[in-house]
């Protein structure tokens, strides 16, 4: 348990009557500072700065629809809620700090660390404060300090549009939903073999023709047809109106034009940039899932559209990142390809792969002209890395290590941990709701996307680390063909995926953000979402009536109440070996009222020796100070028999071991 733990416990039981306080992400620091302050319909929000108006004024409409106030937001320093704008920027341009005492203040150096502090001010609130429907609870926060800076600057959630295509409303909640998670960049995966989904001025085929396919699998006939044409395309008006949406929410879109390969839907729609010279060079748009042989020829016509597609997107997206995808292209046509070939010699290449990399580093110089930088999955890698390219890691995290090691800077994303469209739980169990349930496969529940660390300690550098620019998660969409599903296997995984990208390792701590997860999901719930609502891990408990610590750390999940928890099949695991005088000490609330046998054994079940505590004593105490010895150690068990009136029991290593220790149950019989 850490340090921050206690603190959140106080404010607990300070401020039982509007909830426990519960932010996801989990900020730096927070402290319970005593107190409650009740928001009211006579409440006022101030802006000190000219900087701090908008976060003020977003806040006062977000606050709106669940209080029913309408909260005058006016420039000064006095009101219920002020925002300042500080001139100490040495915590970066993201961070923030929050007090609550009889008002509220957010401080920070930029308007978008005021905007995070705002979001956390909202999860402070009772959670019907994220409902649209007017409440009846008092509005109630409690008085809390915070600190907060995130660990990364790419905390990143992707969505593909292109498999599916979403509606302009739901892709604005969705940015919603990113921000309220201090997510800060939404990938916006706009190309597909199955679907072209953003207007072209100077190619307007691509969403006349490659904005729809004739048909669709249907869930639960991979190689089936629904017989029915599915498309749509967001206008160019439609893509600036929700950057603007997501530039007010401090969230960058990065948007992908994937490419040689996925451009099944391209090639379709102007033939010309593919490989004219081969037969059946020229598809339809795809209406099946998979990867697909047509890619764009490394011809000066197709360069051409490059260049002029590229231009247009420059013009609707401000991001410094464009995302080029150079995924799964595969070689065959190249090879076949008469004009590849001479490309190929022309250039000095030795074979296809080196073709790619000539190809990506075309489109490099591009964007270098449009002021912008270059970033693909990691198979742009392959046959060369361009000179100034980020690395997107997604066949796990070996791309993204290389690519660090070698001096690019890299986003991990890999498939391992980020991938929101594998199964969250069983997939027989979800099958059994219904076909429409079904993934692409794979299993990703919440706990592993909880345990990813993109920095991989222990395998990079310090230096190195600081080429990691952060995190993203993938919501490919081949199995979503609603919005509701998309959320279904968003949510809550969301909320894992914003404490990997914001919080510090040294505030990580599953079993606390399994405990704030609740209220997580009652706030998914007052939203409206269809977050998928089974059942998740909840943090172990010792029985009832007994509280358990251990001086030593622990491994995964093996927390040290799993010791006693009346279960055979769960343990306590040190993450280290004991050392002398280390121990794991249960107490009761109440004395024993008659004599009680303590058993405890401790090792593996399979290889009996492993894991053993070998030097060990059982103790018991009445008051914690002065301990009595009722048995040691042998073979890793210890029975013996706690008094009358112990309150106390202690499992003490007399000896340094070299082995971690598990101990399956402290068992307590009472005669
Ligand atoms: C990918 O999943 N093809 C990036």
């Amino acid at each position: 348990m850490n340090k921050l733990m206690g603190l959140i416990g106080g404010v607990v039981m300070m401020v039982c009557n509007s909830g426990a306080v519960a932010i996801v992400p989990q900020p730096s620091e927070i402290k319970a500072t005593g107190g409650t302050l009740e928001l009211k319909a006579a409440s006022v929000i101030a802006y000190a700065d000219a900087a701090a108006k908008k976060p003020a004024e977003m806040l006062a409409v977000s606050l709106r629809p669940a209080t029913g106030f309408k909260l005058p937001v006016k420039p000064g320093t006095q009101g219920t809620i002020v925002f300042r704008i500080t001139d100490d920027a040495k915590l970066g341009s993201e961070s923030y700090a929050l007090r609550v005492t009889d008002h509220v203040i957010i401080t920070a150096p930029t308007e978008k660390g005021l905007f995070y502090g705002a979001q956390t001010l909202r999860q402070l609130l009772p959670i019907e404060i994220f409902s649209s429907k007017k409440g009846s609870v008092k509005w109630m926060i409690p008085g809390v300090e915070i600190r907060d800076v995130p660990r990364f600057g790419w905390r990143g959630m992707h969505l593909d549009v292109g498999r599916h295509f979403f509606e302009v409303d739901d892709i604005k909640k969705f940015i919603n939903l990113l921000s309220i998670h201090k997510l800060n960049t939404f990938h916006w995966h706009l190309t597909e073999d199955q679907g072209w989904r953003v207007e072209i001025k100077k190619y307007p085929k691509l969403t006349t023709v490659g904005a729809y396919r004739a048909s669709t699998p249907p869930y639960g006939n991979r190689g089936g047809s629904d017989s029915k044409r599915y498309g749509g395309f967001y206008t160019q008006e439609e893509i600036r109106a929700i950057v603007a949406y997501a530039t007010e929410r401090h969230i960058t879109i990065v948007p992908e034009i994937d490419m040689p390969g996925h451009m099944a839907a391209a090639v379709a729609s102007y033939p010309k940039v593919g490989n004219t010279d081969i037969p059946n060079y020229n598809p339809k748009v795809e209406t099946h899932w998979g990867v697909h042989p047509y890619i764009l020829a490394p011809s000066e016509e197709a360069f051409e559209f490059v260049e002029n597609v590229l231009a247009e997107i420059c013009d609707l997206f401000p991001s410094k990142y464009i995302h080029i995808g150079g995924d799964e292209a595969p070689k065959g046509q190249w090879k076949k390809s008469k004009l590849a070939q001479e490309v190929i010699k022309r250039e000095g290449l030795h074979n296809e792969h080196e073709l790619q990399s000539y190809f990506i580093q075309r489109v490099e110089k591009i964007l270098e002209k449009q002021g912008r930088s270059l970033i693909g999955w990691d198979e742009i890698r392959e046959g060369g890395l361009s000179p100034q390219a980020t690395v997107m890691s997604w066949r796990g995290v070996q791309g993204g290590i290389a690519s660090a090691k070698e001096g690019h800077d890299v986003v991990m994303a890999p498939n391992s941990y980020t991938y929101f469209d594998h199964y969250q739980s069983d997939a027989k169990a979800e099958l059994a709701k219904g076909a429409e349930f079904e993934c692409i496969g794979g299993f990703l529940p919440i706990k592993k996307v909880y345990s990813f660390d993109p920095v991989l300690p222990g395998t990079l550098s310090d230096a190195e680390q600081k080429h990691v620019l952060g995190v993203q998660a993938q919501l490919w969409t081949e199995y979503m063909k609603t919005w509701d599903k998309v959320e279904y296997l968003a949510f809550p995984r969301m909320a894992a995926l914003a404490e990997v990208a914001w919080t510090h390792p040294e505030n990580k701590d599953f079993a606390d953000f399994s405990a704030r997860l609740e209220p997580m999901r009652n706030r998914y719930r007052a939203l409206g979402l269809n977050a998928y609502d089974g059942e998740l891990p909840k943090p172990p408990r010792s029985l009832d009536g007994t509280t358990i610590k251990s001086s030593m750390p622990y491994y995964g999940n093996h927390l040290v109440e799993c010791a006693h928890d009346g279960k055979a099949d769960t343990f306590f695991w040190s993450s280290r070996a004991p050392d002398k005088d280390d121990h794991i000490t249960l107490s009761f609330d109440q004395p024993l009222v008659s004599p009680a046998k303590i058993s405890i054994s401790t090792g593996g079940e399979d290889a009996q020796s492993a894991d053993r505590l070998e030097n060990g004593r059982l103790e018991v105490s009445r008051d914690g100070k002065q301990w009595k010895r009722i048995a040691l150690f042998k073979d890793g068990k210890a029975i013996g028999t706690a008094s009358t009136g112990t309150k106390h029991i202690r499992v003490l290593a007399t000896a340094s071991h070299s082995k971690w220790v598990i101990v399956r149950e402290i068992s307590v019989e009472i005669d």
